[in-house]
């Protein structure tokens, strides 16, 4: 954990791919990045449109050369710089992290990325591969784990002061989501779309937040699973908003997750 000493000669020289303007999680990495001067944001490719990235990025204090119109141009054009960025964060919709993290792995760059980290499995794994065989960092923006309650509880589990776990219980009730909202707000539209989503909305969305807590306090690994979804909202099908899930892990213990939009 952070704990205000810098031991980096300069702060690690960051772009960001998405996070554009009015977007939902932007602010966050950007506001993260730079707030203990470990990162300096001087590069983006982060929107659809270029017009609106340039406009975007020169109001944030990005050298006008620096707001690229993708993340290809954006990877390419760094590469020749000698102050290029050496990281970069994908805020993007989630259909679209595996090509662009795969580009930026491949760039030579260390990666930040949105959750559900990629939409089928082999993807993942691939992009664990390259960064392995690049010698690069590829992290998951699990925010939640940051706060130190989690912390303390994942060192009272591996210390022993609950005893061995049995039974874990995990929930995510959202709100956001729990009307039609996807009418009025881009950002819920894309969630509904199953091409760009990934095949289930709820869990890829909410759900991966508490499991990824569970496992990081817990350590226990799935071996069985039972999965219940749907969505109170009609025009979602085949996409589900509130989903039940029942664990079986490794050594016996057992578990629930529930999520809801
Ligand atoms: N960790 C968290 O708690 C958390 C919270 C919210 C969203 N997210 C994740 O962040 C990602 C983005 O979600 P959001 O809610 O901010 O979406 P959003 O729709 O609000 O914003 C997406 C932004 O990306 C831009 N964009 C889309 N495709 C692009 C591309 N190919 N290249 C460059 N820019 C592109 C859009 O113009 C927009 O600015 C999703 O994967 C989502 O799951 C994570």
């Amino acid at each position: 954990m952070f704990n205000e000493e810098t031991r980096l000669a300069a702060p690690i020289r960051w772009g960001l791919v998405g996070g554009g303007r009015g977007s939902e999680i932007g602010h966050s990495h950007r506001a993260a990045a730079v707030r203990d001067h470990l990162f300096t944001f001087v590069a983006g490719a982060m929107d659809l449109s270029a017009a609106r990235c340039k406009d975007f990025g020169k109001s944030l204090g990005l050298d006008e050369d620096r707001c690229y119109p993708d993340y290809a141009t954006m990877f390419a054009k760094e590469a020749q710089r000698d102050d290029g960025i050496q990281a970069v964060s994908i805020a993007t919709p989630n259909s679209t992290h595996f090509e662009i993290a795969k580009a930026a792995l491949e760039n030579g760059l260390h990666v930040i990325c949105e959750k559900p980290v990629t939409i089928h499995v082999h993807e993942a794994e691939t992009l664990k591969a390259i960064a392995k065989q690049h010698n690069r960092f590829f992290a998951v923006m699990y925010g939640y784990s940051g706060y130190p309650m989690i912390h303390q509880a994942r060192e009272m589990v591996q210390r022993g002061d609950i005893g061995e776990v049995r039974i874990v219980n995990m929930q995510f009730a959202h709100g956001f989501h729990s009307a039609e909202v996807e009418k009025f707000s881009d950002g819920a539209k894309w969630r509904m779309s199953p091409e760009v989503s990934g095949p289930s909305f709820i869990i890829g969305d909410c759900g991966t937040h508490p499991f990824y807590l569970a496992s990081l306090i817990t350590g226990l690994q799935v071996s069985s699973l039972l999965c219940s979804k749907q969505s109170f909202i009609e025009s979602r099908s085949p996409l589900e908003d509130n989903a039940n899930i029942l664990f079986k892990f490794e050594g016996g213990a057992v578990g629930t997750l529930w999520q809801v939009r």
